[in-house]
């Protein structure tokens, strides 16, 4: 895909900006369900820093600034300890560094389930402080007040069911939903709170196939799976996962690259030189001019 990317050589790093151009928007993404089967599926990835998303939004529907950030870039043990200012910080970034894409930014944990007050104060903080178009929440039927609150007051919601990550703790681990008759309606009934209250999508992560079609059959705007189904309407991925950055990812993560070497070799290589003297070379050492 073309870019429509100019080099800024303002910035010290020459890095390249987009032109301004026409945002994709959450009406137009909430118009892409495809019932998992005709149509073009939506493509999401996460991204938390402005190059990321200026290599990543060609080539997406939705940018993700998922609270995963929380393990990917600041090394924590979940996502539970990340906080809005966090959030708010990444999402700035990412809107920055994108011109194409829909960006949705997680609200994090403890900042929007004690009322739908509490999670209208910490949605409109996110998005004025990041110029996001939406935002993203984790739970069903227990947060569809919340959802229709935003909604209703110009903030767009994508919902989030059956794994949800914030609440490992009441899950006990990071296993599949949907394998008993009761989680398997939870997960349904969670979905079709969430539509009718008027998310604009829902993330489907962590659920076995079946459920996941059957969702995605009950709820007019689009699911996004991640390990759910090729049958929804959308996948999004973490894009570290997808790159290879780690030894260990989920089942569901299919890697693309193998970003991890590629960076451990070329370190290895540069620590060589610096500790033969070759680096650096006369190519990169100045000299007065004659
Ligand atoms: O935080 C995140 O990256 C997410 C995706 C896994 C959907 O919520």
């Amino acid at each position: 895909m073309s870019t429509t990317f100019q080099l800024d050589t303002a910035t010290s790093r020459a890095n390249p900006t987009p032109q301004p151009m026409k945002r994709l928007t959450v009406p137009k993404i909430r118009a892409r369900k495809t019932d998992g089967q005709e149509g073009e599926p939506l493509v999401m990835l996460t991204a938390y820093t402005a190059r990321q998303a200026q290599l990543l939004d060609a080539h997406c529907d939705m940018l993700l600034v998922g609270d995963s950030l929380g393990q990917v870039i600041y090394g924590l043990p979940s996502t539970i300890p990340v906080t809005l200012d966090m959030m708010a910080a990444h999402a700035a970034a990412v809107v920055r560094g994108s011109y194409h894409a829909v960006v949705v930014v997680d609200l994090p944990f403890g900042a929007y389930e004690q009322s739908k007050e509490q999670a209208f104060a910490s949605a409109s903080k996110l998005l004025k402080e990041s110029n996001a178009a939406a935002v993203k929440l984790e739970g069903g039927v227990a947060m569809a007040e919340t959802v229709a609150f935003l909604s209703a007051r110009g903030i767009p919601v994508m919902g989030h069911v059956g794994l949800t990550p914030q609440a490992v703790n009441s899950l006990g681990g990071y296993a599949a939903r949907g394998r008993s008759d009761a989680e398997a309606a939870k997960i349904i009934g969670d979905a079709k709170a969430l539509d009718e209250a008027g998310a604009f999508a829902i993330v489907l992560e962590g659920v076995v196939e079946p459920i996941a079609i059957a969702a995605t059959a009950a709820v007019a705007c689009p699911t996004i799976g991640i390990g759910a189904s090729p049958r929804c309407d959308g996948q999004v991925l973490v894009t570290e996962d997808m790159l290879g950055m780690f030894e260990r990812v989920p089942r569901f993560v299919k890697r693309y690259e193998d970003l991890a070497s590629v960076i451990s070799k070329a370190a290895e290589t540069y620590a060589a030189e610096v500790r033969a003297r070759s680096f650096p070379g006369p190519d990169q050492t100045y000299q007065p001019k004659d």
